[in-house]
């Protein structure tokens, strides 16, 4: 269930709360002392909210996601699109670099998951959801779900609408599927306009 409307000074406090009990949860699959923590950055009210896998090697050294090369293209493709990245909430679903870069199991997504993403999600109350790649979307979807049959597909749930995306790092090696990726943040652009003309809507409603 989703918590009525916090105020930002909730969510500063709430987030901040997370954090810091999360940093001593030794038990959570990656936790080294050698990798930074790395947790979500952008305006604790964005609608949209994108969530990557993991951090690599220079998230881990400047504690913010997707600034190495995946996260350029990411900010490419997202300004290219007409969407200033720095008015998006952008996470990942573990927020400890595993080690060598290795992929997390389904499984270490799902502790991460329930450890903190969840709760993050609760506190920032996103109204579009872009998972990219394979761990964030099964995350949401189930181990058995094949990105390259559902990407860009809208679900729906009861406080937020999904759209899984191919990741950046595969695109990197993937350049042709770049355009499917645009035509998918073209499909939650047209989301997003319609929450934004409800909201004004309702609002002029209510000042009647
Ligand atoms: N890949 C991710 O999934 N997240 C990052 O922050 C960087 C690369």
């Amino acid at each position: 269930m989703q918590k009525e409307n916090l105020s930002n000074e909730t969510k500063v406090s709430l987030i901040s709360e997370l954090i810091e009990k999360t940093k001593s949860n030794h038990s959570l699959p990656f936790y080294n002392t050698n990798e930074i923590f790395v947790p979500g950055v952008g305006p604790l009210d964005a609608k949209i909210m994108i969530i990557g896998e993991a951090p690599g090697r220079e998230e881990s050294i400047q504690g913010k996601p997707f600034v190495g090369r995946s996260g350029q293209l990411l900010s490419r493709i997202l300004s290219e699109q007409g969407f200033d990245r720095a008015t998006l909430f952008v996470t990942n679903v573990v927020k400890y670099r595993p080690p060598n870069n290795q992929t997390p199991t389904h499984q270490e997504c799902m502790a991460w998951a329930g450890a903190y993403l969840r709760k993050e999600i609760e506190i920032i109350q996103p109204k579009i959801i872009i998972t990219l790649g394979a761990c964030a979307t099964k995350t949401f979807l189930g181990e058995k779900i094949s990105i390259s049959k559902i990407h860009g597909n809208i679900f729906e749930t009861a406080n937020y609408k999904i759209v899984p995306m191919y990741h950046p790092a595969y695109l990197l090696r993937n350049s042709n599927m770049i355009k499917d990726v645009k035509q998918a943040l073209n499909n939650a652009k047209e989301i997003h306009t319609e929450i934004v003309h409800n909201y004004v809507d309702n609002l002029l409603i209510t000042c009647a």
